[in-house]
């Protein structure tokens, strides 16, 4: 580790198919479920950290503005992690230039962590393969150990029993999956999200009746989107996506306090996206922790179905396919 090193790094948002909705450890973020994931072509995250000898405390700049309270906090405890494993005490300044708004359930903070991981793994010489950088991505943001890597996309639990489920949890890309398939980012609202998903998931396990359910319902979705997307059936991909998104929002509906991120233009484009179904169209929806419809469909029927939506909704569309793994773009180290 050279002391003026810096790197930069991309990372893109992942949108999970299989939804990841309550962890079993809230320090180390083990999930208590598989979840399955495609990464966008949109959106990208681009991070660059520098050490900064002789600086007191960590800095970070997102989109140019210094961060303060919670979200330096967040990015400080996560280099504090990466000095762990290295020994070093050297602190850093973060810049991060996101080109999507933040905190609006767009996986931001998957992209941000992945591309964090990336670069700060690399001035620190942490020495991690891509399996190693998703576990680390992982302590930042859960989803976030998805976006290291590109396309298909499942995360492992490492469900109890497993001797060192720190280790155990991480993603993996899927190798054998045959689909193509587009996302359409219905834009409904980009402002923050009411509730921050930490606090709503832990909010969900605790409180809401419906959780058992939805975690055991999540449990079968795992292997049956994992054999539909080998089969490239995006009617059965649709389907287990759209209902594991909507179980996700009724099980965080029924928290006490609810735990309401669909809004009536959500539900909106909800009712928009079923009535296309009703009428032969291939377009399924899903949605995280924010008011944004996300819908899936072939490819090829995209555009059409996308210029649909915005008439209808009022709404900006953003068409995604699949996108790539984590990379570092520059470096110096
Ligand atoms: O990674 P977090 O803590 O922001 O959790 C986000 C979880 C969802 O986006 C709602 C679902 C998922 O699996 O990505």
């Amino acid at each position: 580790m050279r002391s003026d090193a810096w790197a930069t790094a991309v990372a893109h948002p992942n949108i999970a198919l299989v939804k990841y909705w309550g962890k079993r450890d809230e320090d180390l973020i083990l999930p208590l479920a598989d979840s399955l994931s495609m990464t966008l072509d949109i959106f990208p995250t681009t991070t660059t950290v520098r050490l900064m000898p002789g600086q007191g405390q960590d800095s970070a700049f997102l989109d140019g503005i210094p961060a303060s309270g919670q979200a330096r906090r967040r990015i400080a405890a996560f280099l504090d992690l990466v000095r762990d494993r290295t020994g070093s005490t050297v602190r850093a300044r973060v810049d991060t230039v996101n080109t999507v708004p933040v905190g609006a359930g767009l996986a931001s903070s998957a992209a941000g962590f992945a591309a964090l991981a990336v670069a700060a793994a690399t001035v620190y010489d942490a020495g991690l393969d891509t399996v190693g950088l998703s576990r680390l991505a992982r302590r930042g943001s859960g989803s976030a150990c998805r976006s290291v890597f590109g396309g298909f996309v499942q995360w492992y639990a490492a469900y109890p029993g497993i001797p060192d489920p720190d280790q155990a949890s991480y993603a993996q890309p899927l190798g054998d999956v045959q689909l193509e398939l587009a996302l359409i980012a219905v834009l409904v609202d980009t402002g923050p999200k009411p509730v921050s998903s930490r606090e709503a998931m832990t909010r969900t396990v605790s409180t809401s009746r419906l959780f058992p359910r939805w975690l055991a319902a999540t449990l079968e979705d795992v292997p049956a989107m994992r054999a539909a997307l080998r089969d490239g059936d995006i009617a059965r991909v649709g389907a287990i996506a759209e209902r594991s998104a909507m179980g996700m929002h009724d099980t965080m509906e029924a928290a006490v306090p609810p735990v309401r991120y669909r809004t009536p233009a959500s539900r909106h484009v909800l009712g928009l996206v079923r009535a296309m179904r009703a009428r032969g169209e291939q377009t399924w929806a899903t949605m995280d922790a924010g008011a944004n419809v996300k819908v899936l469909c072939p490819p090829g029927d995209a555009p059409r179905i996308a210029a649909e939506l915005a008439s209808m909704s009022g709404s900006r569309t953003v068409i995604a396919g699949p996108g790539p793994a984590a990379t570092l773009t520059l470096g110096d180290w």
